[in-house]
């Protein structure tokens, strides 16, 4: 059942370019210069009339929600607040029948968010789901939604259920934003034809592993690590950082590479590992700056770039390249090498990847 793959968490990691493929499946029809998603269609003008969009979620779910923000500003013009599920449920939020909640889990049965979707009904919003289990609650309980075409993700740690969640909320914003005519249908069919690229340039990422993973044993008994993106890469440091602590067990934190000089600075030193995310689109020039700052403190730099990259693998003292692709898209393939670097990380430390210590697949108590 593990296909050949010595653990789930492997095995799933490989099948994102399939999982890519399914999520697209009968939505993305790039020769027709369309995205068939009759759930957006269906309820249209509740989404273009939307006085914002709310999304709620948890843990690697949020940090999707959190690519969304930047997705639904950016191509659809849409406003966008995310909100850990747990906080808005108890926060007495404002919520009106002008709002549109996206509700986003993976199995479907996290306590946090079904609770918050409870809430929001209750107030009159329109809510959406995006599961990836069929039939689970957030499933039936929401209004409408989407699933994700992952296939069952058994890993305690996500990883195809995230890029596939991305894979979605990238088609509802394009969905949308050509919809209220956000984005000309030129820039519309350049974003198809880039999309439609995305599962084989993953295939082509999973490659890269052994280089990967020979960066995984330079960095492996770290005490703690840090993890740098701005703009639609800052979730995927989140969510970078996040993956090493649940099956390595080591400290890691994500960040905005802006807000370095606002504190994290202080902790670097020789021993501090920084995972930035410097591609070629994205705030590059700021980011090759906040690389000097870091270096200039004697941090130890890895860089995820573009393709053909020379200004960063010069300072920095390891690369990793991904394929050029839209800014917007980049996420669901930055999000691969860190997926592989915590795997390996985990497995020379003899941690069991799948079922990490204190953790379950779903969290059904609050
Ligand atoms: O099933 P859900 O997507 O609602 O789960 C949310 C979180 O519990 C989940 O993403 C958790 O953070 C994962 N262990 C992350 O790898």
């Amino acid at each position: 059942e593990k296909g050949g793959y010595e653990n789930f968490m492997l095995k799933e990691i490989h099948e994102q370019p399939k999982a890519i493929t399914d999520t697209f499946r009968g939505r993305l029809l790039a020769e027709e210069n369309m995205i068939k998603m009759s759930s957006i269609e269906d309820n249209l003008d509740r989404f273009l009339n939307a006085n914002r969009i709310i999304i709620v979620a948890c843990g690697t779910s949020w940090h999707a929600g959190l690519v969304a923000e930047y997705l639904f500003e950016d191509l659809a013009r849409i406003p966008v607040e995310v909100e850990y599920a747990s906080e808005f449920r108890y926060r007495n939020p404002i919520i009106t029948d002008k709002d549109v909640v996206i509700a986003i889990s993976q199995s479907g049965e996290t306590a946090d968010t079904l609770a918050a979707i409870k809430l929001a009904k209750s107030k009159g919003a329109f809510v959406y789901g995006v599961c990836n289990v069929v039939g689970s609650s957030i499933a039936r309980e929401t209004d409408s939604g989407a699933y994700t075409h992952a296939g069952p993700e058994i890993g305690v740690a996500s990883t195809k259920a995230f890029t596939t969640q991305i894979t979605v909320l990238t088609l509802i914003a394009l969905k949308l934003g050509k919809a209220n005519k956000s984005l000309s249908d030129e820039v519309f069919k350049n974003y198809l034809d880039k999309m439609q690229m995305i599962p084989k340039q993953v295939e082509q990422l999973l490659k890269i592993d052994e280089h990967v993973k020979s960066i995984a044993a330079v960095y492996k008994d770290s005490k703690n690590c840090l993890y740098l993106g701005r703009g639609f890469n800052f979730p995927v440091a989140l969510e970078g950082a996040l993956k090493l602590k649940e099956i390595s067990y080591i400290h890691a934190e994500g960040y905005p590479a802006a807000e370095m000089k606002h504190g994290p600075i202080a902790l670097i030193d020789e021993n501090m590992p920084i995972f930035v995310i410097a591609t070629n689109k994205g705030h590059y020039e700021k980011v090759v700056s906040n690389i000097q700052e870091i270096k200039a403190r004697a941090g130890k730099i890895i860089a995820v770039v573009t393709e053909g990259d020379t200004q960063v693998r010069d300072i920095a003292d390891h690369v990793i390249e991904i394929p050029d692709t839209e800014e917007a898209l980049t996420p669901l393939l930055t999000t691969i090498p860190f997926q592989l670097l915590s795997y390996h990380i985990a497995v020379m430390l003899g941690r069991n990847v799948d079922q990490p210590r204190n953790l379950a697949k779903s969290v059904t108590v609050e």
